[in-house]
């Protein structure tokens, strides 16, 4: 199974710290529409068609079709079994009659407040697992697979966040750059980090990886800006909730240089010549997207690009422009290929 699933979700990890952070910042600054999501839905391969119209053969609990012949119990059944035992008793038989007709999974939606019953959900006898939470219905969506022969294939819930950097690069030739605040999160109690980096932060759910990385240096330096493209990105693992990281760093064009850091989140932000950069900075991703993008050394003083009137922008030696993948009835998809630059 794909695991487009698993990516969908990926942006509910963003800390509610940074939440925090975020709304108080997009109430500090102006307004500013961004363009409509280019989100697609999780494509349902199956129809949702009640079991009602495919078989005669009949199901205790009712439930819906899900991709991949999934068959899952509206959350309105549990709701209004009042008794726990009669809703187990129903899900033994359902259980019977899913394996009979070729089911690959079942799945319910526990509500918060029926959450006792996930225990005998989930001991040996039915063997339900865990599978994720919906904040926003306030539901615990437990997972059963149906094929004893077969592995287990319903993918987990999401395994990634996914960041993204803007690497501001003004006409001379200047990088944007931030300093957070480190430390307790108390205006007494915060310090500046130590090193400058590039402003950026989760996508949203829903949100395009444009939208974000213009966001978010918007509300992080209030620099309005145009996305040229991906430059490079990283992957790594281990991060909190067991989560892995995908972060791109996108380039982009501001539209004017006035800064206007949000105190929040931000304890500076400035405009750096990226010969200035560096000489003295080490910032080990900066770096990198320099030397490997850009092709400058810097450090010996004789790859300067210089700071005259004349000195023409840098351009990567490649990046990956945006283009869209088109399905029949579907919005396309904003999808990234690479170009050479000249
Ligand atoms: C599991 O829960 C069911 C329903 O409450 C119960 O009938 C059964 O005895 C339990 N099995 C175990 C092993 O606890
Ligand atoms: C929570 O439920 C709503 C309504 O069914 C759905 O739109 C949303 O995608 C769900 N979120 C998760 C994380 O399952």
């Amino acid at each position: 199974m794909p695991s487009l699933a698993s990516v969908i979700f990926l942006s509910m990890f963003t800390s509610a710290f940074a939440r925090y952070g975020k709304l108080y910042c997009s109430a500090f600054l102006p307004h500013k529409p961004l363009s409509s999501p280019h989100f697609v839905s999780r494509p349902s391969l199956t129809p949702h068609v009640s079991q009602k119209e495919l078989s005669t053969d009949s199901c205790p609990l009712e439930f819906d079709v899900g991709p991949y012949n999934a068959a899952e119990v509206r959350t309105a059944t549990l709701e209004q079994t009042s008794s726990d035992d009669e809703f187990l008793t129903k899900l033994h038989e359902s259980l019977d009659y899913w394996k009979r007709n070729e089911y690959t999974s079942a799945w319910i939606n526990v509500p918060v407040h029926r959450a006792r019953i996930i225990e005998a959900l989930s001991n040996t006898t039915l063997g339900f697992d865990l599978h994720h939470t919906n904040s926003t219905q306030r539901t615990i969506i437990m997972k059963k697979w149906l094929r004893d022969d077969k592995q287990d294939l319903i993918p987990p819930f999401a395994t990634h966040q996914v960041g993204c950097a803007g690497f501001v690069l003004n006409d001379r030739n200047e990088i944007l750059l931030i300093k957070e605040w480190t430390g307790p999160y108390t205006p007494s109690g915060r310090v500046p980090s130590k090193q400058w980096k590039l402003p950026g932060g989760l996508l949203d759910a829903g949100e395009s990886l444009e939208e974000a990385t213009i966001r978010e240096v918007y509300e992080e330096t209030g620099v309005s800006c145009d996305f040229e493209g991906v430059l490079a990105f990283w992957h790594r693992h281990g991060l909190k909730f067991g989560k892995s990281d995908l972060y791109y760093v996108c380039l982009l064009r501001p539209r004017s240089l006035e800064l206007m850091a949000c105190p929040v989140e931000i304890s500076d932000a400035r405009w750096m010549h990226v010969d200035d950069f560096l000489e003295c900075e080490d910032h080990p991703l900066i770096t990198h997207v320099l030397k490997c993008s850009f092709r400058l050394e810097g450090g010996d003083g004789n790859n300067k690009i210089g700071k005259g009137e004349n000195v023409m922008r840098l351009k990567p030696q490649a990046k990956m422009v945006t283009g869209a993948v088109q399905w029949p009835g579907r919005s396309p998809y904003p999808t990234y290929t690479s170009v050479v630059t000249e």
